[in-house]
């Protein structure tokens, strides 16, 4: 039986053995519901997407086809372990779809923040919505919704879209096995699927992925700088006991430049914006007290490790006045 709604009296699935049971009761109720047709899924590598990738291969196997669209905006290693993971380590029917230059040459020249969003998100549509249609027999689209999303979409505080906006023609039925969990019984769940830790419990990360860090119009080299400094802050976080401890931290490339030396030559470069937050509900948020002597240890690797980096700057502010993203 598919459940629809969270049951009033739902234990919290906090134990590994609560978790069992989810899993047991959902693979039946997955296999009831999809017999033996297949599902498709957009699979980010997003801890909602993941989790439900996991379940589904459990139940079903080969008749999931997940596809993961890199949109050349993930953060450094990740297509590599949505690929390692899933296709390597669980055998997942896995289509990867390397977009980069599609997204990154529909985006050239776009200063405009909202406009670059649009974009991207269209762009995802459009790269699921043509690899969708080369496949034959699917009738049913996996997605990630999570119960915060009904609870909010009900109450009108943002809408949830069935399907993620796919072109109308494409009539799938939808398939939702966590529908009814919070984002921390995800995560239980996920780790009892054999997800790797860090998949289960990374940080949030946007839809439009690096592309909101490089504020402008998008080029491959400063994104590169992005995507390398983002690499170094966080393998820092977890040396040093952080990345468990912050809610969000990333680095931002804005494109503008100024003088400083490298080598004893004039070095013309960007800045790079360190921003690590705290936050519980991500209305309002605090800025975490990063220790000086760390903060100076970053600095010197992103600035002598990244190419075109000359100096490293600490964003100070909260939400409000400024948001998380800077786009
Ligand atoms: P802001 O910048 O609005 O961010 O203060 C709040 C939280 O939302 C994340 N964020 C997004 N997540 N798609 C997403 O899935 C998006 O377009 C998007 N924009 C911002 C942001 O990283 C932060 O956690």
């Amino acid at each position: 039986m598919v459940c629809d709604r969270r049951p009033e009296d739902m234990a919290r699935i906090t134990t590994p053995e609560l978790a069992d049971a989810f899993i047991e009761e959902q693979v039946a109720a997955i296999r009831e519901q999809v017999g033996d047709k297949k599902v498709l899924l957009a699979l980010s590598g997003g801890v909602d997407s993941s989790v439900v990738a996991a379940l589904l291969i459990k139940a079903i196997g080969d008749q999931l086809v997940s596809v993961h669209v890199n949109h050349g905006l993930l953060r450094k290693g990740e297509p590599e372990q949505v690929i390692e993971v899933f296709r390597n380590q669980m055998k997942a029917n896995l289509v990867y779809v390397d977009a980069t230059d599609r997204f990154l040459d529909k985006l050239a020249g776009v200063t405009d923040p909202e406009q670059k969003r649009k974009i991207i998100g269209g762009e995802f549509i459009e790269v699921f919505a043509e690899e969708a249609r080369k496949l034959e027999g699917i009738e049913f689209l996996a997605q990630g919704t999570i119960w915060p999303d009904i609870l909010e979409s009900e109450n009108g505080i943002k809408a949830h879209h069935n399907a993620g906006g796919l072109p109308e023609d494409m009539d799938f039925e939808l398939v939702e096995p966590v529908k009814i969990l919070f984002k921390d019984e995800v995560r239980v769940v996920g780790e009892r699927l054999g997800l790797p830790h860090d998949m289960v419990y990374r940080q949030p990360f946007p839809g439009p992925g690096l592309g909101v860090r490089c504020p402008g119009a998008i080029t491959r080299d400063r994104l590169e700088a992005v995507r390398e400094s983002d690499a170094i802050l966080r393998e820092e976080f977890a040396k040093n006991g952080l990345a468990g401890k912050v809610w969000q931290y990333f680095t931002v490339v804005p494109d503008f430049k100024s003088t400083g030396i490298k080598d004893g030559k004039r070095a013309f470069e960007w800045s790079c914006i360190v921003r690590a937050i705290n936050t519980t509900d991500v209305m309002q948020c605090t800025v975490e007290n990063i220790p000086y002597e760390l903060m100076c240890h970053i600095t010197d690797r992103i600035t002598h490790e990244v190419p075109g980096i000359n100096r490293v700057l600490y964003d100070f502010t909260p939400k409000p006045t400024g948001t998380v993203e800077f786009e």
